[in-house]
């Protein structure tokens, strides 16, 4: 019998090169075992037996590759890095326990005591706090900007600036940056440019292509997509690369196998759920605009967003979440999330569930009164992380909120 593969052969490195992103998301980083597989094994184990003390010995010794104990070697997660490089168009990605361990592991790895980051105003809360408060304790010093003003980059570098970190669109407010402006900016400053791509993922864009050096995610969101694991990857250079998972095998901030699995397989189909994200988003974002109670809608999809054009030349989709102001302040926006009955009121995003959350008493509820306000995290403002529900159902859903506000105050 004559056979055209190899049986445990999975597609080679090389033919991935010209594959697309849909391809990619579904056939790379597959590892397949002598059990012949089609769907992906899982390796829940912590440590890996060898032949003899002599292989032991060098697999230690970095002589031999292979498995050796799973803080820092397993396949499973290996399997899940593999595929997130290929999509993201980096050397290597390091996948880490949440999304906050891949932004920590990333700063812990590349600065140090003495070193200077500039960082948006507009990044999720935890990211704020991490910089303003821990990363300030071992001595390195951030700088918040505004997110669209390259301006203000510019007049903060400094000669002791290493990082330029910025989440684009961001968390709640939608707002875009200049990825190559900003880029050149670090270039120039021999700092390293470094992008949250949760909102996007690299289904909508892939900051490297645009000059990013690193490129972080909290694979907690989209990459899972319902909702089911905590999870984090950071992706580059191996120059890079290769000094966060030095960190991460002496620290630990360590992804499971199980975790990797699940955002192995939830990868598979992002391309699809993130067009249906972005088509739901786009129909929800315009339908809000009209309504009489809503004061201001944010998403870089319409054409009344400052960075609309911006969004269109670096993203091939606007994404899943947007944000509103409601006339009046806490009591309506809250009134509002009380009102619906389907949406599910909770803070996590990028679920296929549409998920709503009143960011000032949430995820950015640690920030103080005065980084609030500079943030424009208001007390009115909601935002949505739009699912792929029917898009009918979520306006009805919705509108139980625009009745009772529209009731309250005769409208
Ligand atoms: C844009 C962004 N980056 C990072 C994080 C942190 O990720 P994790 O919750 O997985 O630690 C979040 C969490 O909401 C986020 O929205």
């Amino acid at each position: 019998m004559t056979f055209h593969r190899e049986e445990t052969a999975l597609i080679p490195e090389s033919d991935l090169e010209g594959m697309s992103l849909d391809t990619l998301a579904v056939r790379a980083g597959q590892i397949r075992t002598g059990q012949l597989e089609h769907s992906d094994a899982i390796f829940p184990t912590s440590s890996f037996v060898y032949g003899s003390a002599a292989q032991a010995a060098a697999r230690f010794g970095g002589e031999e590759p292979g498995n050796i104990y799973s803080r820092f070697t397993n396949p499973t997660v290996q399997a899940f890095e593999g595929r997130m490089a290929a999509m993201e168009g980096g050397d290597r990605a390091v996948a880490t326990s949440s999304g906050m361990a891949a932004i920590l592991s990333t700063c812990m790895a590349l600065l140090q005591s003495g070193d200077h980051v500039i960082c948006s105003r507009g990044v999720f809360g935890t990211t704020n706090v991490l910089f303003q408060k821990y990363m300030a304790k071992f001595g390195v010093e951030t700088t918040f900007v505004n997110l669209t003003d390259t301006q203000e980059w510019a007049s903060a570098i400094r000669s002791d600036t290493r990082m330029l970190f910025v989440e684009t669109p961001s968390n709640p407010l939608c707002e875009v940056a200049d990825m190559g402006a900003l880029a050149k900016l670090a270039n120039d400053s021999g700092a390293l440019f470094v992008v949250d791509n949760c909102f996007c993922t690299p289904v909508l864009q892939r900051p490297l292509e645009h000059g990013a050096d690193i490129v972080i995610h909290s694979a907690t969101k989209y990459l899972d997509g319902q909702g089911r694991c905590v999870g984090g990857v950071v992706v580059g250079p191996h120059k890079l690369m290769d000094d966060v998972y030095a960190f991460l095998r002496s620290a630990g901030p360590t992804m499971s196998p199980f975790n990797a699995w699940v955002f192995h397989k939830g990868l598979e189909t992002l391309p699809i759920r993130m067009r249906a994200h972005c088509d739901n988003a786009l129909e929800l974002a315009k339908w809000l605009e009209q309504q009489p109670v809503v004061e201001r809608v944010y998403y870089a999809g319409l054409e009344s967003h400052p960075q609309h054009a911006l969004a269109k030349k670096q993203q091939k989709g606007f994404g899943g979440v947007l944000s509103f102001c409601l006339k009046g302040g806490r009591d309506e926006a809250w009134s509002f999330i009380d009102a619906t009955r389907m949406i599910s009121i909770t803070a996590n995003l990028g679920d296929v569930k549409t998920t709503i959350t009143h960011p000032a008493t949430t995820t950015h509820g640690r920030l103080s009164p005065e980084d609030k306000s500079r943030a424009g995290i208001t007390e009115n403002l909601l935002r949505l992380s739009v699912g792929i529900e029917a898009v009918e159902d979520l306006k009805t859903d919705l509108y139980r909120g625009f009745q009772v506000l529209q009731n309250a105050s005769n409208i």
